[in-house]
C-alpha cells in the first residue's frame, strides 16, 4: 500500500517527485525516498516519517537529475526506518515497490549465496539484487528487468531505474495499480492518475502481468512472456480537483462537512427528485430474476454493505449474503448462478475486495462495483460501475464515502423493490422522497457541532467505549467504534444491543461509556431495556436519538444528542454524521494525527 512515482523528464525531477508523492501519501506515510541519476551517478535521499521529513532532507542536500523514482511507504516487511525506506539500490540498479514479494525469503537466500549483501529487512531489496545479478551476467537493462520479473511471486507495482541509462525506467504491475502518464518529451509512472495530475491527464493503465519500458519519447508495454501488448490511452479525470483543506483544520473535518452536498450528488445519479422515482439502471442482471445478492467489501465499506443487507431484504425481499472480503475470497462459498455480486470500495483498489470480485468472475456471476474512484481496478474489472460521487476522500478515515455508499445502496434497494414488485409506485415515491431529504437533515446534524465537541472532550478521558445499536443501527454502532478506534486510538467495540447480555455486559462499569444509537423506531423500547441494563451497572450512557426518543428514554444519560426526526430509510445516513463527529473531535482532543492515523493507509493493496 505504498505510493510510487517515476519521471523521465526535461528538468530536475526530485521536487516534482516529492510533489507527486504528496498526492499519494494516502497510500502510506511511514517513510519516503527519492533517487535520481545525474552525471552518471545514482543518488538517493530517504527519511523516516512523513514526507515533510524527506522535503527537509532534500532542502539540506538537494538531488540533481532529470530522471528519478520516488516512494512513500506503508511498511509490510521491516520496521519503518530510513534503512528500510525505498528506493533500494543494488550496484547500478534502483527500485521502488508497492506490494509484497511472497517468495522473497527463498530469493534472499539464493542471492545471499551469490554474494549479494542485504542492507534492509525489506522484501523489495531482492528485486534490486535480482536485476543487478542479470546485469552482471551480461544482460542489458531491459532484459535484466524482464528476467528478474519472471522470478517474482506475489503482488507488486515496481519502477526500476539504471545508472547506465538516463532515458529508461522499467515499470511493472502484478496486483497493485500502476499508470503510465504521457507528457511532451517526458514520461511518467505513478500509482494512480491523481499523482500524475499536474503533469498530464493522458494515462495508460498497466494490466496485471504487464511491464513497460518508458523513455522520454516512447513507451512500450509487454506481457510476462515479453510479447508487446496494446493498452488503451485514456483521458484521466484526475486533474479536475485540487487537494486542499479549504479553511478546515483537517481533511476529515472538511469531508464530514461536504456530506450534504455529496450525498445529494450521489442520490441524484440514482433517483429522480422531481418525479420521486428511482432511475432505471443499465445492469448486467435483472433484480426481478435473481434470487440472491452477494456483497463483499472491507472495513467501513463492508459496514455500508451490512446496512445495505437490511435494505435489500426489507424493501426488495432479496436475500443478501454479505462477507468481509478477506474471508469471502478464501471461504469457497458456493455461488448460485441465479445471483449477482456487488463489491463496495472507496478506492477501488483494495486487494481483498478485488480478489473476491475475481472469485465471482470465475464463478460467472454478473458483477457490479460501488466505487468512488471510477478509474480504479475494481471499476475496470466490473460489468457495471455504480459510482459514489463523493469526490476525492483524503482523510484516511472514511466519512463521506461511507454515506455516499449508503446512498447508492438505499437507492438500489428501492430500484430492486420496484423491479421485484415488492413496493408499490406510492411506496417507491415515499421512499425516494425520504431519500431526497437526507442532505437537508445531514446539514442540520452538522449544526450540533458544539454539543458533540463537548461530549467528545469528555470521551477523550476514557480508554474504552462501547457502541450499541439495533437493526441498521447495529452496523452503524460498529462503524462508530471503528471510527473512534482508528483515529483516537481509544479502544471501542460496536455490538448489536441485544447481544449485550451475552457477554459484553461484563465490561460495564463507570469507566466504560456506552454510546447508544437509537432513533425512536419500532424497536426503540427494546433498546431502552438494554440501556437500563447498562445504567443498572453504573455504565455511563451517551444516547443519540431523536426528539421522541429523548422524551421516552426512561434512563439517566451522561448526554443525549437529539437529531431531527427522520424517515426510517435514511437513519443510517443521517446518524452516521454524529458518530463521525464524535470520533473526529475526540481525536482532536487526544492530539492524534487525525488525517493520517498511525499504522493505517488509505488504499490497502496488500492482503
Ligand atoms: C475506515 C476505512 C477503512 C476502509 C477499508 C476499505 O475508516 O476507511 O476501513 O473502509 O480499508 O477501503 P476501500 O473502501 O477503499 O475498499
Amino acid at each position: 500500500m505504498c505510493g510510487i512515482v517515476a519521471i523521465v523528464g526535461q528538468t530536475a525531477v526530485a521536487p516534482l517527485i516529492v510533489d507527486a508523492l504528496k498526492r499519494l501519501e494516502y497510500r502510506g506515510y511511514d517513510s519516503a525516498g527519492v533517487a535520481t541519476v545525474a552525471q552518471g551517478k545514482l543518488a538517493r535521499r530517504r527519511a523516516e516519517g512523513k514526507l515533510v521529513n524527506l522535503e527537509s532532507r532534500l532542502q539540506a542536500e538537494p538531488l540533481d537529475g532529470n530522471i528519478g523514482i520516488g516512494h512513500t511507504r506503508w511498511a509490510t516487511h521491516g520496521v519503518p526506518n530510513e534503512t528500510n525506506a525505498h528506493p533500494h539500490f543494488s550496484n547500478d540498479v534502483a527500485v521502488v515497490h508497492n506490494g509484497i514479494i511472497e517468495n522473497f525469503a527463498e530469493l534472499r537466500t539464493e542471492l545471499a549465496a551469490d554474494g549479494y549483501e542485504f542492507t534492509s529487512q525489506t522484501d523489495t531489496e531482492v528485486v534490486a539484487h535480482l536485476v543487478s545479478r542479470e546485469l552482471a551476467r551480461g544482460a542489458g537493462p531491459v532484459a535484466a528487468a524482464h528476467e528478474a520479473l519472471k522470478r517474482l511471486e506475489g503482488a507488486f507495482a515496481l519502477a526500476i531505474m539504471f545508472r547506465g541509462d538516463e532515458d529508461l525506467i522499467v515499470g511493472a504491475r502484478n496486483g497493485p495499480p500502476l499508470a503510465v502518464g504521457h507528457g511532451e518529451g517526458e514520461m511518467f509512472l505513478g500509482s494512480d492518475a491523481i499523482a500524475l495530475a499536474p503533469f498530464t491527464n493522458s494515462i495508460t493503465y498497466l494490466e496485471d502481468g504487464d511491464w513497460a519500458v518508458v523513455r522520454r519519447g516512447s513507451f512500450e508495454i509487454f506481457d510476462i512472456e515479453g510479447k508487446p501488448v496494446a493498452r488503451k490511452r485514456q483521458q484521466s479525470l484526475g486533474t479536475s480537483f485540487m487537494v486542499d483543506k479549504g479553511n478546515r483544520r483537517h481533511f476529515m473535518e472538511k469531508e464530514i462537512h461536504e456530506q450534504p452536498e455529496v450525498i445529494s450528488h450521489t442520490l441524484a445519479h440514482y433517483v429522480d427528485f422531481t418525479a420521486s422515482t428511482s432511475r432505471p439502471l443499465d445492469l448486467p442482471f435483472d433484480f426481478a430474476r435473481i434470487d440472491r445478492l452477494a456483497l463483499s467489501a472491507c472495513g467501513t465499506a463492508y459496514l455500508s454493505g451490512l446496512v445495505g443487507k437490511y435494505w435489500f431484504e426489507r424493501i426488495a425481499r432479496l436475500p443478501v449474503d454479505i462477507d468481509i472480503a478477506s474471508e469471502f475470497r478464501y471461504r469457497e462459498m458456493p455461488i448460485s448462478q441465479n445471483s449477482a455480486a456487488l463489491f463496495i470500495s472507496q478506492s477501488g483498489e483494495t486487494a481483498d475486495t478485488l480478489a473476491s470480485l475475481r472469485y465471482c468472475r470465475k464463478a460467472g456471476v454478473p458483477i457490479g462495483a460501488i466505487v468512488n474512484v471510477r478509474e480504479s481496478t475494481i471499476a475496470r474489472e466490473s460489468d457495471v460501475v455504480l459510482p459514489t460521487l463523493a469526490g476525492p476522500e483524503i482523510g484516511v478515515a472514511s466519512t463521506k464515502a461511507f454515506t455516499c455508499q449508503l446512498s447508492v445502496l438505499a437507492s438500489l434497494a428501492v430500484r430492486a423493490g420496484v423491479a421485484r414488485g415488492t413496493i408499490s409506485p406510492d411506496e417507491e415515491k415515499a421512499l425516494v422522497r425520504a431519500l431526497s431529504e437526507a442532505p437537508r437533515y445531514a446539514n442540520q446534524v452538522l449544526k450540533l457541532e458544539e454539543q458533540i465537541e463537548k461530549v467528545s472532550r469528555e470521551l477523550s478521558h476514557y480508554r474504552h467505549v462501547l457502541y450499541l445499536g439495533r437493526d441498521t443501527n447495529f452496523p452503524l454502532a460498529m462503524e462508530g467504534a471503528l471510527k473512534l478506534k482508528e483515529i483516537s486510538y481509544i479502544h471501542a467495540e460496536g455490538y448489536a444491543a441485544g447481544e449485550l447480555k451475552h457477554g459484553p455486559i461484563a465490561l460495564i462499569d463507570e469507566n466504560m461509556p456506552v454510546i447508544v444509537i437509537a432513533p425512536h423506531d419500532r424497536i426503540f423500547e427494546k433498546t431502552v431495556s438494554n440501556m437500563q441494563e447498562v445504567a443498572a451497572r453504573g455504565g455511563k450512557i451517551i444516547l443519540i436519538t431523536d426528539r421522541k426518543g429523548a422524551e421516552q428514554a426512561t434512563v439517566d444519560t451522561m448526554e443525549t444528542i437529539v437529531l431531527p426526526d427522520v424517515p426510517e430509510i435514511i437513519t443510517p445516513i443521517v446518524y452516521a454524521l454524529p458518530i463521525q463527529m464524535l470520533a473526529y473531535f475526540t481525536a482532536v482532543f487526544m492530539g492524534t494525527d487525525v488525517d493520517q492515523p498511525r499504522n493505517l493507509a488509505k488504499s490497502v493493496t496488500v492482503e
